[in-house]
């Protein structure tokens, strides 16, 4: 199936920035993004709530993929997070979430997920984990980020490891972020917890 020149880049780009990752897991997700067919047409997709933002955010940035994904943009299936379920409703509305590949699709596997989020100006992603493997890299914008017991700021290019189980959180300020995601490992759903998090206070 020929897929549009926008798309095509986007999963080289993609491809490359996975392959750099140093863990045999990145290059492995990559393989299986560029070997596998996807098995509907990528055609032009109704914009999602955040599709202005997402574009201004990602425009503010010199990433070989920010730009691929921008040039993509109007292709691209961007929708609520998976687990908005176990979430509140504010909570839930704070970002737009992108996958590219999964069990589910776009692009099919059954070992790795794979794809992109966006997450508003000051919001607050609270303390979560899962038994998943993750990497996240920043493409643009910034965010406060919480991996376990190390705390700091990552702006576009940050890399970020999570091992199973490991706690992790973002806050974001004046400016939101857009990131590229992969899961590996034992890639289920189900464990996906949001944790007591001291940042969240109860009334
Ligand atoms: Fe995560």
């Amino acid at each position: 199936m020929a897929y549009p020149q926008p798309y095509l880049s986007l999963l080289d780009e993609v491809g490359a920035l996975l392959t750099s990752e140093p863990r045999r897991e990145g290059a492995e997700t990559a393989r299986a993004l560029l070997a596998t067919p996807q098995p509907t047409q990528v055609k032009p997709e109704p914009p999602c709530l955040f599709d202005a933002a997402i574009q201004s955010c990602l425009d503010g940035s010199d990433d070989p993929l920010a730009r691929a994904l921008l040039a993509a943009q109007d292709l691209l299936p961007w929708g609520v997070n998976p687990v908005s379920d176990r979430m509140t409703p504010d909570a839930a509305a704070m970002i737009a979430v992108l996958t590219l590949m999964g069990p589910e699709g776009p692009v099919p596997s059954p070992f790795f997920r794979l794809g992109f989020v966006y997450m508003a100006p000051w919001s607050y992603y609270p303390l979560h984990n899962h038994d998943a493997d993750e990497t996240y890299v920043v493409l643009a914008g910034r965010a406060l980020w919480t991996a376990g017991d190390d705390t700091r700021e990552r702006g576009a290019g940050s890399m970020v490891h999570h091992p199973s189980l490991m706690a992790h959180a973002f806050r974001t300020y004046d400016e939101g972020f857009v990131a590229l995601w992969r899961w590996s490992g034992d890639i289920n759903t189900e464990s996906y917890t949001f944790l007591p998090d001291p940042q969240i206070i109860v009334a």
